[in-house]
């Protein structure tokens, strides 16, 4: 698998995130809740540093509700303040207005002892990996459509605040930083919840990677969703029986497997499957107490 990352791109990002957080009281780390891991920017903590922060696993009517559950347990125990939320319905949203106050009541305490009355409503900015929901969220906390800016460089617009409420102002550009994966499984992972595109890494290798993931740890859903009384050992033969079951032939009567590749991912990314989180909390602190 390569995967090319343009470092001076990535330097930008990272230059033009430092640049905002001068103007902001908190930041809104947007993560996907399938992936809450793997679609960090491994240098989000350094880049953040001692901002407040509140941690937002965002599209979480695609995930596990159990696993979003242990991960938010995770964030607690880790001191992190974490909501899990779905930018497209619009669910969460006043949590996000209520977990800021609280976040920042410290702050503002501390500048009313001062002598100085709480002057203006909490300032925050979306930072996230593409594709995570940045601007669904913008616009569903704008309650209008705001123009997306896009993924690309060299784009610079005039910076404008949006009232989100009386309590809260929030940048209309959000922070875009991006995922690094040494690890080829967490590049698996985003290609797997379509945060990366198909044709990054081969169409039926993230197949094979997301029907070994969902074998192991979601076997039930899977034959239920093809009908399969057992699954196969081999993945060439739980290919197969997708593809025959779903008529994915080639002239001949072979298994097209980009076909076959195709559907699944298609299955998979819709919620036709079910509803499946990729990160496991456990995994996580397994690596950090090594
Ligand atoms: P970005 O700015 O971070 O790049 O992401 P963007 O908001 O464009 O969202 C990427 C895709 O994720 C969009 O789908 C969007 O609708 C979807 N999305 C965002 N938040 C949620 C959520 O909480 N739940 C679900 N299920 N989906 C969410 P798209 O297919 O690219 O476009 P669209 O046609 O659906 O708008």
């Amino acid at each position: 698998m390569t995967i090319q990352w343009f470092p001076g791109h990535m330097a930008k990002a990272r230059r033009q995130v430092t640049e905002k957080l001068k103007l902001i009281d908190i930041v809104y780390e947007l993560v996907d809740a399938r992936i809450p891991q793997s679609s960090r920017n491994p240098m989000i903590d350094e880049i953040i540093s001692n901002k407040p922060r509140l941690v937002l696993l965002n599209k979480v009517d695609k995930a596990d509700p159990r696993v979003t559950e242990q991960w938010l347990s995770y964030y607690r125990e880790k001191g992190i303040r974490a909501i899990a939320i779905d930018a497209q319905a619009g669910k969460g949203m006043k949590q996000i207005v209520s977990a800021s106050n609280e976040l920042l009541k410290e702050k503002f305490d501390r500048m009313k002892a001062k002598g100085i009355v709480k002057p203006r409503a909490i300032r925050a900015m979306i930072v996230g990996i593409p594709n995570v929901g940045k601007s669904t969220l913008i616009n569903r906390l704008a309650s209008k459509k705001i123009a997306k800016t896009g993924d690309r460089p060299g784009i610079t617009q005039a910076q404008q605040w949006i009232k989100v409420g009386k309590e809260l102002e929030l940048l209309d550009t959000p922070g875009i930083l991006w995922p690094k994966f040494e690890d080829p499984i967490v590049g698996y992972k985003l290609a797997t919840t379509g945060a990366i595109k198909d044709t990054i890494i081969n169409l039926q290798d993230i197949a094979v990677y997301a029907l070994r993931f969902l074998t192991e740890h979601y076997p039930e859903a899977l034959k239920a969703r093809y009908g399969l009384e057992n699954i196969p050992e081999e993945i060439v033969d739980l290919f197969d029986a997708i593809g025959t079951k779903r008529g994915c032939l080639m002239p001949g009567g072979l298994i097209d497997y980009d076909k076959t590749a195709e559907l699944i991912l298609r299955e998979l990314r819709t919620d036709k499957i079910g509803t499946f989180t990729f990160d496991f909390p456990q995994e996580f602190n397994e690596k950090v107490s090594e």
